[in-house]
């Protein structure tokens, strides 16, 4: 696993976009915390953690290239071919735009989807959506997007804007975790996002 760590590392470490080794870290913590209330087999579900950002098309142009790294990694760490074909199948099934929220999945899968989800949402899913709408140069809001009635402010419809990110994706993702242990800890994590829309909304007013 060492050596798994190490490539990670020197392959996200210009990330500025939310994906750097503290989130790939924080998604091993909360699916070993999962496999624990849950099952799942740790090793496919741990190197598929590690793994799962460095096949992906926002962070790097040659795809190919990436797995084929890994597909090195893997072997030249005694990992079976079959440990590797599914490794490479959890971290391509992982993604919120690449699945089909109602399919089936196994429990490796869910767990890693469910562990970097918890990633994206709470206070550290605020501060990963400022820091990857800053990376992209774009605005937190815009007075144009937001609906002032008497008694409050709302958010009026989707935009390029980091607020915007929170309705299209953020705020759903609770309603999309796969494993009892990841439902619960979602709700506390929504309901901090909630509250810190409602203050941020008070205090533009
Ligand atoms: P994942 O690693 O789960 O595939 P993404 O790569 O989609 O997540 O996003 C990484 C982080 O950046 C997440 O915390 C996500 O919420 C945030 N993010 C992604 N797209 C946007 C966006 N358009 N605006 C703000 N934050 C975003
Ligand atoms: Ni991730």
């Amino acid at each position: 696993m060492n050596n798994i760590i190490e490539f990670v590392k020197k392959e996200l470490a210009f990330d500025h976009s939310g994906h750097n080794f503290k989130h790939i870290e924080r998604v091993v913590k909360n699916a070993k915390y999962l496999i624990k209330h849950e099952g799942g087999n740790e090793k496919i579900i741990i190197t598929s953690c590690y793994l799962h950002d460095i096949i992906d098309s926002k962070l790097f142009d040659d795809i190919d290239l990436q797995k084929e790294k890994i597909v090195d990694l893997l072997v030249n760490n005694h990992y079976l071919p079959s440990e590797i074909e599914e490794i490479l199948e959890v971290i391509d099934r992982i993604s919120f735009s690449k699945g089909n929220i109602d399919e089936c999945y196994n429990l490796n899968i869910e767990i890693v989807r469910d562990a970097d989800r918890l990633d994206a949402i709470g206070a550290i899913g605020i501060i990963r959506a400022i820091e990857y709408g800053t990376s992209k140069q774009r605005q937190f809001y815009e007075e144009a997007n937001l609906e002032y009635n008497e008694s409050n402010i709302s958010f009026k419809e989707s935009t390029n804007t980091s607020l915007s990110h929170f309705y299209d994706k953020l705020l759903k993702l609770k309603d999309y975790m796969h494993t009892y242990t990841a439902k619960k800890m979602a709700e506390k994590r929504h309901e901090f996002m909630l509250k810190f829309l409602e203050e941020f909304y008070s205090e533009i007013k």
